[in-house]
């Protein structure tokens, strides 16, 4: 009998996940991914990918084994030829990593983050206030949208014109992705923004008070290394504005197409928060973050080389049905905590309870109001390399 020593080799695949025809519809392929094995090797871009819960969440949160240093997305940013500037708390790793995050995490500590509650929720009743009175609205541009940016960029200290944001949105979370046509036709939009992008983001341009002015005290104070205030704002308002706007769409959404799930939470309006975050366990904002390998490793039974990248499909592993009973059901009972929405381990969002908030207020005050909440016409998608969004989402209310 012979035996050989051949490594097993992964599962392979051969669809590619950044058309825009799967970013439309994903979860035929969130399921082939998940199906076809622990880990799989992805033949369009030749990167491995895993969409199961368990091996998603230990590629995010095991930094010894699995590097932010490389660059959180795609492209190894350590290679020659990279174009943009790591992010300071993103792409690092222990221990400059734990310096900035716990600066930051003063900066957002419960009792500031308490502090925006008046004004968020001032907004979402008076904005709830118009949009019941309208009967039907777009729950993107009208809404969810509409609130964010007129909440969270003022919060970092920043006004930001709609036009720019979702151009800069749209070009940040296509390049954590495949270097494709729509990572070049969305940086071509963007380009004429550009300018303004950077100097809103200098500490002349900030409004007194907010995260940013906060930012760069930290930095005067010596709690953050000299000459990173203007990066780490960068990455606080890129990090929560067009996911935060996703949020909360998906959640309208799923609202809207669960009248029972509606009814349940008009009755309790205090399960706003709760609504949030099924909504993004069911259709996760990020939908893929990457690592790369720190040394040889093995994961999912494949042996892998140092310098590996690996794409962890959030998306697919919100829905992995190893972890979630019933996972393609909207339902305000689940105990969603677990999702990988805001990732995990020491890299996992710092600014969730921001997130929660706004989403708590504007789907609160619209459940206090709305005796019915229904889809008005079919949603579009707005097709983006890393990041599930609606374009358009028309809703209809009935007073309550
Ligand atoms: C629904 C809303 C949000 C979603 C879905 C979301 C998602 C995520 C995810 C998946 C990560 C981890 C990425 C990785 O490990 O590769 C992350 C990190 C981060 N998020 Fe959020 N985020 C949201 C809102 C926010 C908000 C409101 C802020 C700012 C106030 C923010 C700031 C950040 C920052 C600075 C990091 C990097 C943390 C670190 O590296 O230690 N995010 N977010």
């Amino acid at each position: 009998m012979t035996t050989t020593n051949t490594p097993p080799a992964p599962p392979v695949l051969h669809v590619d996940p950044f058309t825009p025809e799967v970013l439309l519809d994903p979860y035929p392929f969130h399921q082939s991914l998940r199906e076809a094995g622990p880990l799989v090797w992805l033949q369009s871009h030749r990167i491995y990918a895993t969409g199961r819960h368990v091996e998603a969440q230990a590629v995010l949160s095991q930094w010894t084994r699995f590097t932010n240093a490389a660059g959180a997305g795609m492209a190894d940013i350590r290679k020659p030829g990279n174009w943009r500037p790591p992010s300071v708390i993103l792409e690092s790793d222990p221990p400059q990593h734990t310096q900035v995050r716990g600066a930051l995490q003063k900066i957002l500590s419960p009792l500031v983050v308490r502090q925006w509650r008046e004004k968020f929720s001032v907004r979402a009743e008076a904005m709830a206030d118009e949009l019941v009175q309208r009967g039907e609205f777009d729950g993107m541009r009208d809404a969810s949208e509409a609130f964010v940016l007129s909440v969270f960029p003022p919060a970092v200290g920043i006004e930001i014109p709609t036009e720019n944001a979702r151009a800069i949105g749209d070009m940040n979370f296509n390049a954590i992705g495949p270097n494709n046509s729509l990572t070049q036709a969305s940086a071509e939009r963007a380009q004429p923004y550009m300018k303004w992008y950077e100097d809103s983001m200098q500490r002349s341009a900030m409004l007194p008070g907010g995260f940013g002015d906060l930012i760069y005290q930290a930095e005067d104070d010596g709690a953050l290394p000299k000459g990173v205030a203007a990066n780490l704002t960068r990455t606080f308002l890129r990090g929560g504005m067009d996911t935060t706007i996703s949020g909360i769409g998906a959640a309208l959404h799923a609202l809207a197409r669960n009248p029972a799930q509606w009814d349940m939470l008009r009755e309790q309006p205090q399960l706003a928060a709760k609504a949030f975050d099924e909504g993004i366990r069911y259709d996760a904002p990020v939908q893929v973050m990457f690592r790369t390998t720190c040394e040889g490793i093995e994961l999912g039974g494949i042996q892998l080389a140092p310098d590996t990248k690996i794409a962890a499909f959030i998306g697919a592993a919100n829905r992995d049905p190893r972890q979630w009973e019933n996972p393609e059901r909207f339902d305000l009972r689940r105990k969603s905590a677990g999702h990988l929405a805001f990732g995990a381990g020491p890299h996992v969002c710092i600014g969730q309870m921001i997130a929660r908030l706004e989403a708590e207020c504007l789907i609160g005050a619209l459940a206090r109001r709305c005796r019915t909440l229904a889809l008005a016409g079919d949603p579009v998608f707005r097709p983006i390399n890393t990041l599930r969004m609606i374009d358009r989402l028309p809703l209809r209310v009935q007073p309550a």
